[in-house]
């Protein structure tokens, strides 16, 4: 039995504004200026050029917040802060957050979107702004590092030798697939503003001879080549499910005959009232992508048999299905 809410949890789900006041901190970038020593009110408003007294209220509430620490009129980050709020850490997050706070308006139209069916976003952040799609590749990169090599055993891709994986962002899954199978080979189809990152990512992980990488737009260029597996992780909710039904059966136009195609997203349950994360989530794309939408799992694989795969199976619930292209009947050479 789902247990109903308290009015204090009501509340407390209606109750943003330590949200706006964290996201303004990381936009400032105020856990930066405080990396290596503690600093007044005033003496952060003239290194960032603020003002002081609307600062210090600010500081206050970090400091509530336990993101921030008071001792006498200065302030410093607590561990937490300084481990993934300054800037130059290796484990700074602030790049998912900054994003969150650049969405702030489209989220502030929701009212609208509901009432007209309309998003307010013209195009993904990956399109509207590279950069900063690319740095929150990175912070997503880094998260991701340690579910990738779980997925790779769990995909068993043994024996396979080319896999296209279509907007591999950082290069995260081809990565942890390469370690894990030896004789893999794959290639990196993203766009160029967002391959930079792979580039760095692939070399520092020393695959540069099994790493390829693909500029191009995978709804206008071609996926060049066949290929024995086809990848798609967190893609299809940006595009309206007509465009992700085509992308799947272009898919399977370049797969090899025994192929198959993996596609891997944040679905939703037949009720499509949970995971509740993924609930959530779909509002977001809902304001933040002109066309993107949460689909259910049976949606990809309906879209699959469409296309001509067999054996359609949800691998993992509400994360992954698979399709494999039909083996060529003796003595037939299409595929
Ligand atoms: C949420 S990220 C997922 C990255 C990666 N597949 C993963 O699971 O870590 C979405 C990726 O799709 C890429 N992308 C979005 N639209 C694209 C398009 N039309 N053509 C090529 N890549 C695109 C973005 O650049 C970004 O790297």
């Amino acid at each position: 039995m789902v247990r109903e809410l308290s009015l204090a949890e009501i509340f407390q789900l209606g109750y943003y504004w330590e949200t706006k006041i964290l996201l303004t901190a990381v936009k400032l970038d105020i856990f930066s200026a405080l990396r290596d020593q503690p600093r007044t009110a005033l003496e952060l408003a003239e290194s960032l050029q603020l003002d002081d007294s609307a600062l210090r209220l600010l500081l206050h509430a970090l400091v509530a917040m336990r993101v921030l620490r008071k001792e006498g009129d200065r302030f410093s980050n607590t561990s937490v802060g300084q481990q993934y709020l300054v800037r130059t850490s290796p484990d700074y997050v602030g790049h998912l957050l900054i994003l969150h706070d650049a969405e702030w308006a489209n989220w502030g139209r929701l009212e609208d979107a509901i009432r007209t069916g309309k998003s307010p976003a013209t195009q993904h952040v990956f399109a509207t702004n590279p950069e900063l799609g690319a740095q929150v590749l990175a912070v997503l990169d880094r998260i991701g590092q340690a579910s990738g090599p779980h997925l790779a055993k769990r995909l068993k891709l043994s024996g396979i030798t080319r896999m296209l994986d279509v907007g591999g962002g950082a290069a995260t899954n081809a990565i942890a697939f390469c370690r894990e199978y030896p004789e893999l080979e794959v290639t990196v189809l993203d766009l160029p503003a967002t391959l930079g990152l792979a580039k760095e990512a692939v070399r520092r992980a020393g695959l540069t001879e099994r790493i390829h990488l693909l500029p191009g737009d995978f709804l206008t260029d071609s996926f060049q080549g066949r290929y024995e597996m086809i990848f798609m992780s967190d893609i299809l909710h940006y595009q309206a499910p007509p465009t992700n039904a085509w992308l799947v059966r272009k898919a399977y136009d370049h797969l090899e005959s025994g192929g198959r195609l993996v596609v891997k997203d944040r679905f939703l349950d037949p009720s499509r009232t949970s995971p509740a994360w993924t609930t959530a989530f779909a509002v977001h794309i809902l304001v933040n992508t002109e066309h993107g939408q949460c689909v259910t799992s049976e949606e990809v694989q309906e879209w699959m048999r469409q296309a001509g795969f067999t054996a359609v199976e949800e691998l993992e619930p509400c994360a992954v299905v698979q399709g494999l292209k039909p083996s060529k009947p003796e003595g037939q050479d299409h595929g």
